[in-house]
């Protein structure tokens, strides 16, 4: 992982050579209350193990996971081990809520990595505002939140669909059938969605959403097919894409004429599906495995050695990774008993790194990241051929669909 070289001077090599050092005049007032005790910083992983969304927080998991050996491997942070404390939290919510307040108050982490679904991030967010704690959160999501207690790496709805509507629109046509899971990350981006259709003239035919989990979508092709669509825009999510896709093309539609273009569909999931099925298709998302820097060789490489030569990485398990190297930038900046979640916020704003995907950074006003979006087409051998990328890194605008909203650095703010 690449650190900006600003920023590797300030966070890494000069504090980085005073705190190792052992200097001895870093003193604890009171241990047990201490973040960073006995050389160990510990911190939660909290992605699902099991359960419907387990087939995607499953690589969530091993993505933090060998950030934080190879951190540790290195040296650690300045000198400091992270302890990851891993629970599964089974793709329920309520267990998000139960674990979170495990890690954060019964093991006192200092932050905790987690979470695939809005779902289970609504569920954990009063845990981490009331006990002022930081969670890091990966997954692409429908932005219309500002905590001060969640560093969001993921995409929001304009780094997802500001350039992929437009061009979806002049390819295939303004017809679209919106599907997607039922809760509220498809409806915000859906609703985002409509937003930027009706601004070119475009129609939704239907906007239908299916339980987490759904499997059985032979109703909703058979709508696909009295319809006929130009575009379906799905932000169905979990084992229910595979089904979605597999059922697709068993009923003998065609991407050719009937596309579905996709937030959530990545190299994950096509594995699971096979790429048959999801050959033909279109995912805009900041990162695709077959994307070409250097450093996303060294990713792809180190992922596939620690957890298998057939393993793929995805635009989700991208940000779990470089997550924790932001991180590692924040508390590297800070003296032991300095290491609390406040103050990791504080030095993790403006940090910038070149993760898998190209330079990022961690905006300070919103606490979401400038990213690198781009257009895929999926091949039937799994991977995607990348068809776009955007010029510049984008700006994260959480509240885009709603103007007279903004997040700033003291909160949300009515304009
Ligand atoms: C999601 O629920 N943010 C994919």
């Amino acid at each position: 992982m690449a650190i900006k070289r600003r920023t590797f001077l300030k966070g890494s090599i000069a504090a980085g050579a005073f705190y190792a050092s052992g200097f001895p005049h870093v003193w604890i007032k009171d241990h047990s209350q201490a973040y960073a005790a006995d050389g160990e910083i510990k911190v939660g992983v909290l992605f699902s193990l099991t359960g419907t969304t387990g087939i995607i927080e499953e690589s969530l998991n091993k993505a933090t996971l060998l950030a934080i050996e190879e951190i540790n491997d290195a040296g650690g942070i300045n000198g400091m081990k992270i302890v990851p404390i891993v629970e599964d939290p089974a793709s329920d919510p309520a267990t998000f809520a139960e674990k979170a307040r495990k890690l954060v108050l019964g093991d006192r982490c200092v932050s905790v990595f987690g979470s695939y679904t809005s779902a289970s991030r609504k569920a954990v967010l009063p845990v981490f505002e009331k006990r002022k704690n930081l969670y890091w959160y990966p997954t692409l999501y429908e932005g219309r939140e500002c905590s001060k207690n969640v560093i969001y790496t993921g995409a929001v709805p304009n780094q997802q669909q500001d350039e992929f509507v437009p061009w979806l629109f002049e390819k295939f046509g303004k017809r679209w059938y919106l599907i997607g899971s039922n809760y509220i990350y498809p409806k915000e981006e859906n609703n985002y969605c409509k937003k930027l259709l009706a601004g070119l003239g475009g129609e939704v035919v239907n906007e239908e959403y299916v339980p987490l989990g759904h499997s059985e979508f032979s109703s909703v092709i058979n709508k696909f097919r009295n319809e006929k669509p130009d575009v379906i825009f799905s932000t169905v999510v979990g084992d229910s894409v595979v089904a979605l896709h597999r059922q697709y093309r068993a009923a003998g539609l065609d991407p050719e004429t009937m596309p579905m273009a996709s937030l959530t569909t990545s190299e994950n999931e096509v594995a699971a599906m096979g790429g048959d099925a999801a050959a033909g298709h279109f995912t805009s998302a900041p990162y695709f495995m077959v994307w070409e820097s250097p450093e996303n060789e060294a990713f792809v490489r180190a992922y596939r050695d620690r957890w298998g030569k057939d393993k793929v990485t995805h635009f989700v398990s991208e940000p779990s990774y470089f997550q924790v190297y932001m991180f590692k930038q924040a508390v590297e900046k800070l003296a032991p008993s300095d290491i609390t979640p406040d103050n990791i916020r504080e030095a993790v704003k403006g940090v910038e790194l070149t993760a898998p995907q190209g330079p990022v950074r961690l905006d300070p006003a919103t606490l979401h990241t400038y990213l690198w979006p781009k257009i895929g087409v999926c091949k039937s051998d799994g991977q995607f051929e990348i068809l776009q990328q955007s010029s510049e890194w984008l700006e994260p605008v959480p509240y885009k669909a709603y103007p007279n909203q903004v997040c700033t650095e003291n909160g949300l703010s009515e304009v």
